[in-house]
């Protein structure tokens, strides 16, 4: 029987994973909505409250993630493969983090600040200046992209293999496991 990842793992990533790929759609129908007109700042400060929410759980199962080592890989999978999924799973963390840090670090030095769901102001600590926004909003557009095409290659590597190497990888996420083709 090969080791799997506990509920609790899989619970914390299903969850990020799913919030996090609303919160990038989100990001981007932000995009689509004209500078200028009021709804606009419902919707930024919809995204914001969500991400600080989705901030939260990421800091969370990083801490879950500390202290908790993740399952051993099977012996099939090739060193440099183990060695390439550790440096993949740890650059998505960095990159989890940089996310969220970004955005809140950027709407505290712009006056507009935070509406924290549209009802509680969170007063802004840094000073209004459209440097330093334009710094931390540049970080989290590039670091968005990096995320994004991260998650594509995660996503690949998990099907490749399912699909190709026929191993029980996949699985080890997943509650049910799925049946493997030999
Ligand atoms: C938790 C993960 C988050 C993800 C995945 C995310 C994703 C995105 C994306 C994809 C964009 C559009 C970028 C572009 O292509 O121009 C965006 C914009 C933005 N995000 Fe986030 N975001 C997150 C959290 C946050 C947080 C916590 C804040 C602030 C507290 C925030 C504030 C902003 C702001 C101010 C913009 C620019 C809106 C504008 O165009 O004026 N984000 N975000
Ligand atoms: C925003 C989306 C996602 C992020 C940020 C993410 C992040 C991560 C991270 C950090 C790990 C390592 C867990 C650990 O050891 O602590 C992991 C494992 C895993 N993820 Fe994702 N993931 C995402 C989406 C997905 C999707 C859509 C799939 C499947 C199609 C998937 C399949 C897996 C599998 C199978 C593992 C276990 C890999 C192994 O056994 O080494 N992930 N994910």
């Amino acid at each position: 029987m090969q080791a799997r990842y506990t509920r609790t793992a899989m619970l914390l990533h299903w969850l990020v994973a799913v919030s996090l790929l609303g919160q990038f759609a989100f990001g981007w129908y932000l995009e689509t909505i004209a500078r200028g007109v009021p709804a606009r700042g419902y919707f930024v400060n919809l995204h914001k409250s969500t991400g600080l929410l989705i901030g939260l759980v990421i800091l969370l199962r990083l801490g879950w993630r500390l202290t908790h080592a993740p399952p051993p890989l099977p012996d099939s999978v090739p060193r440099w493969q183990q060695q390439a999924a550790a440096a993949s799973h740890y650059l998505l963390y960095v990159l989890m983090l940089v996310m969220p840090l970004s955005g809140y670090i950027a709407s505290n030095f712009s006056r507009f600040g935070i509406h924290f769901f549209n009802a509680v102001p969170l007063k802004p600590w840094g000073i209004d200046s459209k440097l330093v926004y334009g710094i931390f909003n540049q970080i989290h557009v590039v670091s968005s992209w990096l995320l994004l095409a991260l998650v594509i290659v995660h996503v690949l590597a998990a099907l490749k293999h399912q699909l190709v190497d026929h191993d029980s990888v996949f699985s080890r996420m997943l509650p049910q496991r799925l049946p493997v083709r030999r």
